[in-house]
Formats: structure tokens, sequence, C-alpha cells
């Protein structure tokens, strides 16, 4: 599995130490989650900020918009360095219209899954995507409880890309650490989000290749 380390519950004082603390974990890229107060009850940052960041490491920024009208800042997520953009299925945008400005601005899109949302909403975007996002908590804040009952939704996301033969990450998100990062790899998540569980190891490089290892020669 890929581990993507979400900064959101970092101390924002120290931000780029928190760069280079998730970079010399081991991650793979950097999960960056956007609130707007509206799509979810809580605010973090934009792209000024993902703007000022971006020359401090080479990683992909995943970047995951908890927003209403993801629509009305694609451009200047893709300015400010976005390589993942993240959109949820249950926002007000239009969803095919965001994904193909995403991609034509040279960003992989990516639709999210809130825990309410069945599998097959994700179904008509599989095409245009190169990753789907189930959120396995509901979005809005860092180091909440794992939910089980997202398996058999990884599991029939995984089953539907395979079917069509689509090159599509699985990633998941919420409560993730190594034992239920397993779970899910298992079920078919080829990417790990994990938050409070890295920032709060003892080792937390050990803890990333414990993540990195879920799946293999399981899949
Ligand atoms: C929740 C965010 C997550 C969160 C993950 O709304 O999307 O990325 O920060 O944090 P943990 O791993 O602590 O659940
Ligand atoms: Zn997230």
């Amino acid at each position: 599995m890929k581990i993507s380390p979400s900064i959101l519950t970092c101390d924002f004082s120290r931000l780029a130490e928190e760069i280079a603390f998730v970079e010399r974990a081991g991650a793979d890229m950097v999960h960056l989650d956007v609130m707007d107060g509206v799509f979810v009850p809580n605010l973090s940052f934009g792209p000024p900020v993902i703007e000022r960041i971006r020359p401090l490491t080479k990683l992909p920024f995943d970047v995951h918009l908890m927003m209403q009208y993801p629509d009305r800042l694609v451009d200047a997520f893709a300015k400010a360095g976005a390589d993942i953009l993240n959109i949820h299925l249950e926002c007000a945008s239009p969803i095919g219209e965001t994904l193909a400005r995403c991609r034509a601005l040279g960003m992989t899109p990516a639709v999210t899954l809130k825990p309410g949302t069945p599998a097959q909403a994700a179904f008509p975007y599989l095409d245009m995507v190169g990753l789907v996002l189930v959120m396995t908590v509901e979005p809005g804040f860092g180091g909440q409880k794992f939910m089980a009952d997202m398996l058999p939704k990884i599991q029939a996301l995984r089953a539907e890309i395979d079917r069509r033969g689509l090159a599509v990450e699985v990633e998941v998100d919420g409560g993730i650490n190594p034992e239920t990062a397993a779970l899910t790899a298992s079920a078919g998540a080829t990417v790990a989000v994990v938050g409070s569980a890295l920032f709060n190891a003892a080792d937390p490089g050990a803890l990333a290749r414990q993540v990195q290892a879920c799946g293999k020669g399981n899949r």
C-alpha cells in the first residue's frame, strides 16, 4: 500500500518541520485536507497555504476537498501545486465537468464518498478518475474511529474497477492504523491516509513501513 499522511492533526505553527517529518517517515504522498466550514463543520486551509508548502517537498500533493463548491477553486488548486484533486460526490458542483477540468489542468481527478454514499454512486465516473477515496469516518475531523462497515464498499469498488480493467487506485481515509490498513488492503484499497496514528507513533518510520507492507501477496 502507498501511505499518504494527513497533516490535519500536525502542529501548524511548525508546518515546514511537519512536512519534513512525514517525508522522513517514508510517505509516498502528502494528504492535504481542505475544509470550507459548509460542506463539513470545520475549517482548515486553502490554496495560499498549499502554494507556500509546495517547494518544501517533491512528494505528490493528494488534496482532499471537503467543499460545497470545489469547481470554483479547481484552477487555484492546480496553480498552488495539487497533484491529485479529490472531489466529494455529495458536493454541489457538477461532478463530470469538475473532473474534466482537473484533468485538463494536468491533475489526477478523483472522487470521494462519504460513509452514507454507496459504491455505485462512483461507477459512472470510474473512467474519468485515477483514484477513488472512500471515507472510513464522517469527514471533518482527525482522530475518529475507523468504520468497519465501509469494507464491503471498498470491495465493491475494487471489483468494478478490476472488472472494467481500469488502473484506478482505491484510497481510504479516517481511523487508519496498521491494523485497519490491513483490513482495507484485503478489501482492495491501495492507498492509506494516515493522520493521528502517524503523528502519535513512537516510531513513525516503522508504522509507515507496516502500512506499506499491507496487502502484499494478497492482491
Ligand atoms: C477527516 C480527514 C482525514 C483525517 C484523517 O475529515 O479527511 O484525512 O485527517 O485523520 P485520522 O487518520 O486521524 O483519522
Ligand atoms: Zn482527508
